[in-house]
């Protein structure tokens, strides 16, 4: 009895074992090819590079929406500039979408995570499983912003008169920054967050901001090394070269026919609103906005209204001051609120102070396609400031399809100036066809 108890119980046993190691067993799980491989942590250098497709490091591009919020995938202009594409099948990845290739002659991945910072930091943790073989890591969108630097309104303090225009934010522009804030941290009831409503220029009122991180953990990312700064600094002079502007020339006829009629119609409610004249050149190109006014707000609430936008732009110059030491205000400031950075900094800095863990340096790239409030005016009652009526009507699918257009062409100028480099400034092996809107 006993015996056969024994035998019986050493032969499940065995068989168990050897499920196990013939499951773990990454030669016999990669015999199938590349991609075929279930997916498991701890893989070895070989796994890694099937994974990526490339025995070189790689640079990581991560995008939210797969294209069923506003009509364009974020990845297309990657997508059709990437040669000897590989798809990885959905049911090996937590990403939305992922596939590999060369981009401008250099092995990319190009990645979409999903909506929310959730989905986000799963794909990032995904791909930090092989941070040997990441060169970087871009994280790039659309975003709300607020209308110009500063902001329109100021409480408390200069609800008087509007804030006088300058610096305008034009849609498409772009913000390149290391620093993200989570505005959802927050300890507030409902007398302080609404007091002064309706006033559009009333500062709701908080009992702890997003520094409180026994309330509800980390919330402000103002880390940076110096691989960050040189990525985000590399992207921001991407911008500024004659290849950039040749990239975005196409754009511009676009710009005038489908986006600066929404513009002008925003500004003209606005100066209607304000007394004052808000000027709007004609378009060139996208502005880049650097980590020294922005860095990424984000919620899951789409916030839009003044009140919050203030907030926004509190929280941005608190982040700001933490990461430069500085002393900036809401006034300084614009507010770039998405959603993704607060998964993908918490996962890549956590990441990046694991001894033995090769860095990955990372950087937001997030480009204006909407404001985050409407027009302003003087409340008819007398009693502060309202939203103006019948603001002019966004198209969201035309507006955000042109923000993911100049975020991209500023990604791909940087691996276009990258490839010059690599190639001995030869224009012929790095061309690269301009988007089409
Ligand atoms: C994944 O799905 C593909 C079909 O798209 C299938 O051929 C493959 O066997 C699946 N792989 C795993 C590991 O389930
Ligand atoms: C300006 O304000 C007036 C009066 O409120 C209104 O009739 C007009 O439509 C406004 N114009 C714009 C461009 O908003
Ligand atoms: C943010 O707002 C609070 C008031 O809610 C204020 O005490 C603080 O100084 C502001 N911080 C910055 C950086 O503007
Ligand atoms: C937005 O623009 C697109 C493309 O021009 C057009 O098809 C669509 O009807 C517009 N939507 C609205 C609400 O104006
Ligand atoms: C430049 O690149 C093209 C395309 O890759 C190649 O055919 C050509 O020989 C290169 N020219 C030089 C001078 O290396």
């Amino acid at each position: 009895m006993l015996s056969i108890k024994w035998a019986t119980l050493s032969a499940g046993l065995i068989i168990a074992i050897s499920l196990r190691v013939t499951e773990a067993d990454p030669s016999s799980a990669d015999d199938s090819g590349p991609v075929k491989a279930v997916w498991q942590p701890g893989q070895d250098a070989l796994r890694c590079t099937q994974r990526f497709g490339s025995s070189q490091k790689v640079t990581i591009i991560m995008v939210a929406d797969p294209g069923k919020f506003s009509g364009t995938p974020e990845s297309s202009f990657y997508v059709g500039a990437v040669q000897n594409k590989n798809e990885v099948p959905a049911n090996i990845t937590s990403c939305s979408d992922l596939l590999t290739g060369n981009i401008l002659n250099q092995p990319v991945v190009v990645a979409t995570s999903g909506i929310g910072p959730v989905a986000a930091a799963m794909c990032t943790m995904e791909m930090l499983q092989c941070s040997s073989l990441i060169k970087d890591f871009v994280y790039v969108g659309t975003s709300g912003w607020t209308s110009q630097l500063g902001g329109v309104l100021n409480a408390p303090g200069s609800c008087g008169e509007a804030n006088l225009p300058r610096d305008l934010a034009r849609i498409g522009d772009i913000a390149v920054t290391p620093y993200a804030a989570n505005w959802a941290c927050k300890l507030a009831d409902y007398s302080g967050q609404c007091k002064g409503a309706p006033n559009l220029c009333s500062y709701p009122e908080e009992i702890y901001g997003p520094q409180e991180a026994r309330l509800y953990g980390d919330c402000v990312f103002s880390q940076s090394s110096k691989a960050m700064l040189n990525l985000a600094d590399e992207l921001i002079s991407a911008t500024r070269t004659p290849q950039f502007s040749a990239n975005v020339a196409s754009l511009a006829t676009d710009f005038e026919q489908r986006i600066a009629p929404y513009e002008t119609a925003y500004f003209a409610a606005m100066s209607n609103g304000t007394g004052h004249q808000y000027i709007l050149p004609p378009w060139r190109a996208p502005r880049v906005w650097d980590y020294n006014v922005a860095a990424e707000i984000d919620a899951q609430f789409f916030y839009s209204g003044v009140p919050w936008d203030m907030v926004a732009r509190n929280y941005t110059a608190q982040t700001l001051n933490l990461a430069t030491g500085r002393s900036l205000t809401q006034y300084d400031v614009i507010a770039v609120s998405a959603m993704e950075a607060v998964g993908v900094a918490p996962a890549i800095n956590l990441h990046n102070q694991i001894s033995g863990k090769a860095e990955v340096p990372y950087v937001l790239v997030r480009a204006n396609s909407d404001y985050l409030y409407q027009p302003v005016q003087r409340a008819k009652s007398g009693n502060g400031w309202e939203t103006v009526e019948n603001p002019p009507p966004a198209n969201s699918s035309v507006a955000y399809r042109f923000a993911i257009g100049t975020s991209s062409s500023a990604v791909l100028t940087m691996l276009q100036l990258r490839c010059l480099q690599g190639a001995a400034n030869n224009v012929t092996a790095c061309a690269y066809t301009p988007l089409q809107f």
